[in-house]
């Protein structure tokens, strides 16, 4: 079984058939044990008394998930992303307030000025969509100001209101991009330099950038990135982290034996140094050893936000 699956040739007209709704589509169990990193032999997906798994074009084009950073220079036709935007907008949304933004960068000034925060995404001076995705909590703001009412929800519940409609939208139009074949990637590291990019952006109080997005037309066919088995992920019933240990590491082992990740490619080495098995968990708590955009909170107050 192939760990990487060839992605179709990116379409000249968007619409390939491969790309349709109405493909006709096999079972997915490949996939599904693809994305767990086992493969249809050993993998845990089988359904009892192997009862047919659901099949949908939408479910393969999940299942064949891979963060894109490569694009070619084709560009996204306006009716392209004017449809993408349209899905987008379709996400749930906490009670429909709709507390999210989205800001299209498409002056490639605009797109120099933010370049130099954001060292670690070379694609995003010239990648063919790019959009900052913010929790907005300013626009119901100045609409219900307008209408004579306080606003009392700048705190943090609201706050991660905000944030989860914009998640939810944000995936809502990498699901839509990639059914259509375009390639996506979430940049969290327009917030590194949070205050920076905020400037640029004139961002006004109440918004808040969770994220960007580049997109595009793939320039190569991705990899799938194995994920912790579902036994670990969903609980049932109660939450239950019995064998953790064993499971992650058995993950970790199947991991490396499809991604070993040599030690150019490690990270913090000059604090932890190199080491030959370097898994997923030892990858995962370096990451995590080190505090992350500790100004967040100070960003956030700044920008009107409670906290509380
Ligand atoms: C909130 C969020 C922030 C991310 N930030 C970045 C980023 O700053 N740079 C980047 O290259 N990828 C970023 N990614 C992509 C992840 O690295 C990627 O989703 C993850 O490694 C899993 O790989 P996959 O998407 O190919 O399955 C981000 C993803 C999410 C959901």
């Amino acid at each position: 079984m192939s760990h990487r699956p060839q992605r179709p040739e990116h379409p000249e007209h968007p619409k390939h058939p491969e790309h349709t709704d109405h493909a006709a589509h096999t079972d997915h169990r490949e996939k599904i044990a693809a994305r767990y990193g086992e493969t249809t032999a050993t993998a845990h997906t089988a359904s009892p008394g192997g009862a047919p798994l659901p099949t949908a074009a939408t479910i393969d084009r999940l299942l064949d998930h891979r963060s894109c950073r490569r694009y070619t220079d084709a560009p996204v036709p306006e009716a392209v992303l004017e449809t993408l935007i349209a899905c987008t907008q379709s996400a749930p949304t906490k009670s429909n307030l709709q507390q999210y933004s989205i800001i299209h960068i498409n002056d490639s000034a605009q797109r120099r000025r933010l370049a130099p925060h954001c060292p670690k995404t070379p694609q995003l001076p010239t990648c063919p969509i790019l959009l900052i995705f913010c929790a907005d909590l300013a626009r119901n703001k100045a609409i219900a100001e307008s209408r004579g009412y306080g606003f009392e929800n700048a705190h943090l519940d609201g706050l991660i209101n905000g944030v989860i409609d914009a998640a939810m939208a944000m995936q809502c139009f990498i699901t839509a991009a990639e059914s259509i074949g375009l390639g996506c990637a979430a940049i969290s590291e327009i917030r590194d330099e949070i205050d920076a990019v905020a400037e640029i952006l004139e961002l006004p109080e109440g918004v808040f950038p969770i994220a960007g997005l580049t997109a595009g037309w793939p320039a190569d066919a991705g990899y799938i990135n194995q994920r912790l088995p579902a036994d670990i992920v969903m609980h049932r019933d109660k939450y239950d982290a019995t064998d953790l240990a064993a499971k992650v590491s058995a993950y970790d082992r199947r991991r490396h034996e499809i991604f070993p990740t040599p030690p150019s490619r490690q990270i913090l080495t000059d604090r932890y140094g190199t080491c030959d098995y370097y898994p997923w968990s030892e990858n995962m708590a370096r990451q995590m050893s080190v505090r992350e955009r500790a100004m967040v909170a100070r960003f956030l107050r700044v920008q009107g936000f409670e906290l509380e």
